[in-house]
Parts: C-alpha cells; structure tokens; sequence
C-alpha cells in the first residue's frame, strides 16, 4: 500500500485559538453554501478514492464542483460566479473560452477524431515551439507535464550513460515526481533522485561534487511553482549551467510553469540555455499538453530511423485536438505583446496585495513573478523553499476559504495565476477581496483583538 502525498501538503496548523474557531466557522458556513458541491462530492466518493482523481485540488471538507465556466468566470454547481484568480494552475493562461482556440478544436472535431496515423499539424506546432524556445532543436510531445519530465530525463540518461538525477527540495515535476519540502513521495518513479536546496549555492555545490561522476541531470523549476513561488536567481541557474556542463551531465529546465513568464522562457530572460526544456499546461489552450525538447544531438535518441533509438510512444501524443489548439493558441494568442501585458497585470496585483499586507500590517507575504504569485502567511519574509513549507495553515485556508466566499476562486494553497481575460475591474475585486481578509486579521486592523 503506497501513501499518496499531496504536493500541496499542508504544514500543521499553529496554535491560534481566534484563527482555529473562525476557521471551524468558515468551514460551517462553507458546507451550508454549498449543497450541490457536497452531494457532488458524496456520490463521486462511492466510485473514486476520498472522490478525487487530482489530488492537487483536493480540499477538505470538499472541493467545490465547477459546472461551467467562460472568460475568467467559474460558476458552481450552487450557481455561485467567481472572478477566476486561479487561472488552472497556470494552464488557463488564455481563460475558458478564447474563440481562436475554440475555433480551432471546433474545427478539428469537424474532421473527426483519433487518425491513428501522423497527421498535417504536428510538425507546424514543433515549429512554433522550436522557434520560441532557445534550448529547444526538436521537441517530441506528451500529454501532460508528468510524461514530458519522465522523458526528460529518460533522455538524459541515455544521452550520458549515467543514472543520478539531481532535483530540489520543494520541487514539483509531476504525479510521480514529487519532492515535498522534507517529505519523502511514495508514488515516485524509482529513480536515483538526490535532493538539494534549492538556491543555495555552497549545499548544491557539494553535493554535486559529490555526485560529479554518476550525475546525468539536473533538473529544475526556474521558479517553484508547487513550492511556493520562490524564484531561482540567476547566479544559481548560471551555475548550474556551468556544473552540469563540465561534469558531462543534461541540465533540464522545467519551465512547465514558468515559460509563460518571459516570451521565450525564463531561459531566454535570463540567457542560461539548458540542455533539454520541458514544457505544458497552456501551450495548447486548454488541452491536455506536454512535450520534452533540447539540443538534437540529445533528442535523436528517439528518432525511429536509428537502430538503436528509444522507443516514447502514446496514443494520443499528436492528437489534433491538441495540435490545432496550440497552434492556434500560440501563434495568435500567445504573442510576445501578450506575454508582456499578462505578467506587467501579475507585477500590478503582486505590488497591491503587498501594498494591502503592509498597510494592516498582516505577517504574510506574496511571492512569485509576474502572472504567477502565491500568498503565504505566517512571516513577513518568504525567501526560501523551507520558507514557504513553514507557513501557517490555518490562516491560508481561512484566507482561501474567504477568497471562495467572496467570490474569488483561487488555489487552496494561496497561489493565483492571472489569464489574459482577467480585467482591470477583476484586479479591484480580488485586491478589495484580500484586502477585506488582511483588514481582519492585520495587527493595524479594525478588530485587532483578531491579531
Ligand atoms: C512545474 C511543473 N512541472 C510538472 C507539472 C506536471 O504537469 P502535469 O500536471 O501536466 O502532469 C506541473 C503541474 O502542476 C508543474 O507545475
């Protein structure tokens, strides 16, 4: 029997009698708003385990069920709108309903489903990928981010005849590679994986020193997502770069998440060039997406010419539903412009709710990078990954859960991600929303017997 980690594991609540009676309040009022959801939420526990089949959005006392949602709206089953600050995880990049991409799965349902056989879009979307990401010479795809880092690495082990694969603690690369702050992950693949801190130079350092001879990847978020929003520096990619290069071993960048912050990758923001970059969530609009790609000489291992390639096989790799939406996604909607007004709207909401958290003086932090951010409570400084796993639970799902009763869906663990349909007026909202919370909860507050 394996244990199942949430990589949105909660740290155990503080001792705060006033935060624990009004997040046992919360949670009552939450479960008397939401009959549908909970009915919902009871019938899919007769089929699926706890009535979940993605653990990341798993909530307890249970999970609002969404029925429908379009722009940056989701409604509920209870029929109540939110201003969508979630924005899928990073993968609602575009919104629920952008007519270039509906136009174009439209279009492909037209023309029928499931070829069984190479079809006429794959290649224009490899070219629209290869051309906007530097690292990448070829790319193969998957579908979801998980595949595309398990092939990563498969890749890079063939490529360097070598097995360790370096990771970070608090990093999160898929289902079966999960590495929870401090926390060992059960359902991972067995991999030779070494954890190391993440942005700290002289603790990596010596462990790949001392890995220097088995080490075939490194491989990283430019920015801990799942983590915590906690952004790489630059000087640590660098180095990186420079180890990784000398010791014969494939940097991997994931930029599942973080290639949306600059128009060609955090890579091409900051210059440090990987070996092999995987990428996911919003390339293709809304479908189920990943792809691995890097250096040719290194993604050759799977060209089906060569006697002695890999096989990375999967039914519905090139699927045209998928390659007619990232087409259409990113060469139309996905530009360079919107890129840059996308996280310029994250940088404006990342300085207000800061702006909101210092004016109450409330002991919480938002980090992240543009259109990607995450609330956090407990200190006022969040630099590090043991940082953001140490925060205070209770106060993240009070904050959460008044976020929902407000009418501002975001994820459980205080991280939002803007899409391109949110509005100057959806900025207001969220502010005055979190704002409300901070007011609350906030030493210079109006009820300060709450701090
Ligand atoms: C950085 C990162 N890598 C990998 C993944 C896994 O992608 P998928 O959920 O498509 O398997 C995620 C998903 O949250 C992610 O954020």
């Amino acid at each position: 029997m394996t244990n199942v980690v949430d990589p949105m594991a909660t740290t155990p609540p503080k001792h705060h009698n006033l935060a624990n009676e009004a997040l046992a309040e919360a949670r009552a009022e939450f479960v008397e708003r939401n009959p549908k959801s909970l009915a919902a939420h009871q019938y899919a526990a007769k089929y699926l385990p706890g009535g979940n089949t993605r653990t990341s959005i798993f909530a307890s006392p249970f999970p609002l069920a969404i029925q429908r949602a379009w722009d940056a709206r989701v409604v509920d089953l209870d029929g109540h709108e939110y201003v969508d600050a979630l924005g899928e995880y990073t993968a609602g990049l575009l919104g629920h309903s952008n007519e270039t991409v509906m136009e174009a799965v439209r279009g492909a349902l037209d023309d029928g489903i499931s070829f069984g056989g190479t079809n006429a879009y794959e290649a224009r979307f490899a070219e629209i990928i290869v051309n906007r990401y530097p690292s990448i010479e070829r790319v193969r795809f998957t579908n979801s981010g998980t595949e595309a880092n398990l092939m990563a690495i498969v890749a890079a082990r063939r490529a360097t005849g070598k097995s360790t694969v370096l990771v970070f603690d608090g990093a999160y690369h898929g289902g079966v590679l999960n590495f929870p702050f401090g926390q060992p992950a059960d359902e991972n693949v067995p991999f030779h994986f070494v954890r190391a801190p993440y942005n700290d130079m002289d603790g990596t350092r010596a462990l790949l020193e001392e890995h220097r001879d088995t080490l075939a990847a490194v491989i990283l978020e430019p920015m801990l997502g799942a983590g915590g929003g906690i952004v790489a520096e630059t000087s640590f990619l660098q180095m990186l770069r420079d180890f990784t290069e000398s010791a014969g071993a494939a940097l991997i960048f994931d930029e599942i998440q973080t290639s949306r912050l600059a128009p060609n990758g955090i890579q091409g923001e900051v210059n440090v060039i990987p070996d092999i970059t995987t990428i996911g969530k919003y390339h293709a609009g809304g479908m189920s997406f990943g792809a691995f790609g890097g250096k040719a000489s290194i993604m050759e291992a799977f060209n089906p010419n060569n006697a002695a390639h890999m096989s990375h096989a999967g039914t519905f790799n090139n699927n045209t539903l998928t390659m007619r939406a990232g087409i259409a996604a990113m060469s139309k909607v996905v530009t360079e412009e919107a890129i840059h007004a996308l996280n310029a709207k994250g940088n404006r909401l990342r300085a207000r709710l800061t702006d909101a958290i210092r004016k109450h003086d409330v002991d919480a932090a938002v980090t992240g990078r543009g259109s990607i951010m995450t609330v956090h409570f407990g200190s006022k400084t969040v630099a590090t990954a043991a940082d953001a796993a140490h925060g205070d639970s209770t106060m993240r799902e009070l904050f959460y859960l008044h976020m929902l009763q407000q009418g501002v869906w975001i994820a459980r663990r205080g991280m939002m991600a803007m899409s391109i349909p949110v509005s100057e007026q959806d900025l207001d909202v969220i502010v005055s929303t979190a704002d409300s919370f901070f007011a609350e909860w906030g030493k210079a507050g109006a009820q300060p017997a709450r701090a």
